[in-house]
């Protein structure tokens, strides 16, 4: 259990990350998506999990592209990478800022080309700096959030490639729906996409990098790790979750355990209530444990009465209102418990595990919302 500096105290909560198993994800979506690259999409600090271990041992597998959201991600990924000796590439995925153009072209940033306007201020930063800015044309072909948008893509990657100081080595797009094999809107987004790679390359417009899957497509639109696509990129199936819907082809493993201890051991009687809004009445005496975890910990509230931890090695109810920083369960299963054993509010217990996802279908919400939602208090402590 990892200790907080100086103070020779361990945190009470924290969530393990198995870099052995991480690397084993990775491994299983390479061979999956083969011949194609696998970008690993580390954005808002690896999903909250922290962008260093995370890097370093994706680097270490063999992983030479990595994907963030905005330039402070670019900039920490870069000094990881750069500590590590591994000449991997930093892409920003999403939009790029006049006054970010600059300082990500001088630390050689891959950027995404939203508009005619953005590429002609990369162009120019990239003439001041005397070097060549690589970059991405990001394609709006149905997600309705950046990018040019598919009726304007010809004429604008047209234009774009007049610039000086441009290696337009990339053109991608993002889906919005590909969680659903059968659904006809990502299968004309494809459609529309590659028409589009395909009239560049009738002008001899060619790129080294084409991509659109993120782990929706991946498992459920085979066609986005094809040609004419040379890269996918991965997110979620990293972590060993999947968005709730659509097919799971991908046999990953969870990657993260989120432990907490025993606060306190009580027999109550029967017709104690428990936590705010007295939501769980004791029909019968019962062996209670408060744990010390609650929301600002990342555990939903809509695991209120309804949720599990294992304890023990048994799993034990929770009953009452998860609160900020306590959450009680009914423990009479488990012999001998007492305040600072072990919780583990997901991960896995002999067979039988909890995972993200399961947490998410109780919040009636996606793995990505649950880890995301890991508070500040909780350690992330890299094991494996
Ligand atoms: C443009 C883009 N690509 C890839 C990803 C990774 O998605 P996932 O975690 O579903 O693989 C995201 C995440 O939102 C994204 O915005």
């Amino acid at each position: 259990m990892a200790k907080v500096s100086g103070s020779g105290l361990k945190r009470r909560v924290r969530v393990e990350i198995d870099l052995g198993a991480l690397v084993r994800n990775y491994a299983k979506i390479v061979e999956h998506v083969k011949p194609m690259r696998v970008l690993c999409v580390l954005k808002a600090n690896a999903y909250g999990l922290g962008v260093g271990p995370y890097a370093e041992a994706l680097a270490k597998a063999g992983c030479r592209d990595f994907g963030v959201a905005e330039p402070f991600e670019a900039l920490e990924l870069l000094s990881v990478l750069r500590r590590g000796k591994c000449a991997a590439d930093v892409q920003i995925l999403s939009s790029i800022l006049p006054d970010e153009i600059a300082p990500m072209v001088k630390a050689g940033v891959i950027l995404p080309v939203t508009d005619l306007a953005t590429a002609k201020l990369i162009s120019d930063a990239a003439r001041m700096a005397k070097t060549t800015a690589r970059v991405h044309f990001k394609l709006d072909t149905g997600m309705g959030r950046l990018g040019i948008l598919a009726k304007d893509a010809l004429e604008t990657i047209r234009a774009v490639k007049k610039l000086p100081a441009l290696d337009c080595e990339g053109i991608f797009s993002h889906c919005p729906m590909a969680y659903d094999p059968k659904d006809p809107f990502t299968k004309r987004q494809i459609k529309l996409f590659k028409s589009i790679v395909a009239a560049c390359a009738k002008e001899g417009i060619s790129f080294r990098k084409v991509h659109m899957a993120a782990s929706d497509a991946i498992n459920n639109f085979p066609a986005t790790a094809k040609s004419p696509f040379t890269m996918v990129r991965t997110g979620i199936n990293l972590h060993g979750s999947f968005d709730p819907y659509g097919r799971k082809a991908l046999k990953v493993e969870p990657v993260l355990s989120l432990k907490t201890r025993v606060a306190q051991v009580r027999e109550l009687p029967a017709g104690t209530t428990l936590g705010y809004g007295r939501t769980w009445c004791l029909a019968a005496p019962t062996k209670v444990a408060t744990i010390s975890a609650g929301y600002a910990d990342g555990l939903p509230l809509a695991l209120t009465n309804r949720g599990f931890v294992f304890i023990g090695g048994r799993r034990c109810k929770i009953i009452g209102r998860i609160s900020m920083d306590y959450t009680t369960v009914d423990v009479s299963d488990v012999p001998g418990v007492k305040a600072g054993d072990e919780v583990v509010c997901f991960g896995s217990c002999g067979r039988d595990s909890i995972t993200p996802d399961d947490w998410a279908e109780l919040k009636g919400t996606h793995a990505y919302d649950v880890i995301c939602s890991l508070g500040s208090r909780v350690q992330r402590v890299v094991v494996g």
